[in-house]
């Protein structure tokens, strides 16, 4: 199969019945595989899922001189006692975003790091003046040459960062600049996502010594080395509420199992709004949708605990065949709305301005060709066609395959009707 012709193939209308399992959560295991490099031993992970992302923090770790293995009960042997290089190739520093997570790791093991601005979904600017700034705060030099941040550690020590805005990556970034930083980090204004929470787990059982991550102060006490370590990440809360949308916009009954409420209750709670119940245990949530959903009157979204940025588009997809009308603000990025243009061909209302959307529900979507311009957003346009009455065609499927791994077999689980074509 030529996988840049990949589409997918959906004859929309199936109410889903079923349970699913949710898997690994993308946004901890990168930068997981980010801070794996600050061990110059083995790291065992598990339950980690083959999607695009992933590879391609791989293929950095190994050109930096790290090797891997995959088993094939998805659980991945990391051994970075060769690692070796400092500077991460431009090719595939502009594949992924999350390559910018490698210059604190980089920095903290070889006190020097070369990387150029990185790349990922094209949802916005993205600056990274925040990652710099703080780094700068540990008395780390930084030269911008040429499209490169070169960066020279040789005289990093603890200090005190406060970030003007409490970006996930950049607190991420941080921590792992810290952690063989001699003295001690204080992050302020801290960004509380429970993936933060999770590397920190994660690196505190290499031996690191980290505390506070999930509130707006995080305090790392730098260490001189780190052991070897098995982690298990926390679970994909993102692709457990796409489950829960499903169900939604669908209608049906379904068990979402490795799915923690307390992750998702921004989600839950506007979901409650439309009319859906829930059953709801430790590590499962049980929803039922039976009738037509009423819109979220309002959805903003905001830093953790507040609504996902990474589950706007797929509730946006909801609301277009919800009953009443919906205002959306994007505070996170700012151009995160590209999937409207193709839910309007699929026969939805939506108003779009600057930060804003405003959705009026319509009865009923219709099957056309659209096109998945990042990756949330082709999730967006994967429910929409589960929803729609006929065939939907979503081209440009490679955004999806960046963190939803064959995301026409889980929905096949489902009933959906779903299928990938070359
Ligand atoms: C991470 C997630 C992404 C999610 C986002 C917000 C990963 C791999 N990705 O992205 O899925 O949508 O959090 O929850 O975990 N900003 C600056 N300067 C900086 C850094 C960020 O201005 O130096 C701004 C960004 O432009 C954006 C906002 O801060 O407007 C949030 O970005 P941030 O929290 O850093 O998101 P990411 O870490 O890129």
């Amino acid at each position: 199969m030529d996988k840049n012709n990949e589409r997918l193939v959906i004859v929309g209308g199936n109410r889903l019945e079923g349970e699913i399992v949710v898997c690994t959560s993308k946004n901890a295991v990168l930068p997981i595989l980010a801070a794996s490099i600050l061990n110059s031993g083995n790291t065992i992970l598990h339950n980690i899922s083959p999607i695009t992302d992933v590879f391609n923090m791989l293929n950095i770790l190994s050109t930096l001189g790290c090797s891997y293995r995959w088993d094939n009960n998805n659980n991945l042997y990391i051994n970075c006692a060769k690692a070796h290089s400092w500077e991460i190739p431009p090719d595939l520093a502009r594949e992924i975003r999350s390559s910018i997570f490698m210059l604190g790791s980089i920095l903290s093991r070889f006190r020097a790091a070369k990387v150029s601005y990185p790349g990922g979904c094209d949802i916005g600017i993205r600056p990274i003046d925040l990652h710099l700034k703080g780094l700068r705060d540990l008395n780390v030099k930084i030269k911008e040459e040429h499209g490169f941040i070169i960066c020279d550690g040789s005289n990093m020590k603890g200090g005190n960062i406060h970030l003007d805005y409490p970006s996930v990556g950049a607190t991420e970034n941080l921590m792992m600049a810290a952690v063989l930083t001699e003295g001690i980090t204080q992050i302020r204004n801290a960004a509380k996502e429970p993936e933060i929470t999770d590397l920190q787990n994660f690196i505190n059982a290499m031996g690191g010594k980290i505390s506070g991550a999930g509130t707006s102060t995080i305090t790392i006490q730098g260490v001189e080395t780190l052991s070897d370590c098995e982690y298990w990440p926390m679970s994909d809360r993102i692709i457990g509420g796409t489950y829960l949308i499903a169900c939604a916009i669908c209608g049906g009954k379904i068990r979402v199992n490795n799915c923690q409420s307390e992750y998702l209750y921004a989600l839950i709670a506007k979901l409650r709004e439309s009319g859906c119940e829930f059953s709801i245990m430790p590590d499962y949530i049980d929803i039922e949708c039976n009738s037509r959903p009423m819109t979220a009157q309002i959805i903003e979204t905001l830093p953790y605990p507040g609504f996902p940025t990474d589950l706007q588009a797929p509730m946006t997809a909801l609301q277009t065949i919800s009953e009443g009308t919906c205002m959306i603000i994007e505070n996170m990025f700012e151009t995160r709305f590209k999937h409207c243009p193709e839910l309007i061909k699929m026969g939805a209302n939506i108003t779009v301005r600057d930060r804003m959307a405003i959705v009026r529900g319509v009865e009923s979507l219709q099957g056309a060709e659209v096109t998945a311009m990042d990756l949330r957003g082709g999730a967006a346009l994967v429910l929409a066609g589960l929803a729609a009455k006929g065939t939907t065609i979503v081209n440009n499927i490679s955004h999806i395959d960046r963190g939803y791994y064959l995301i026409e077999e889980q929905f096949k689980k489902l009933g959906g009707q779903i299928e990938r074509i070359a």
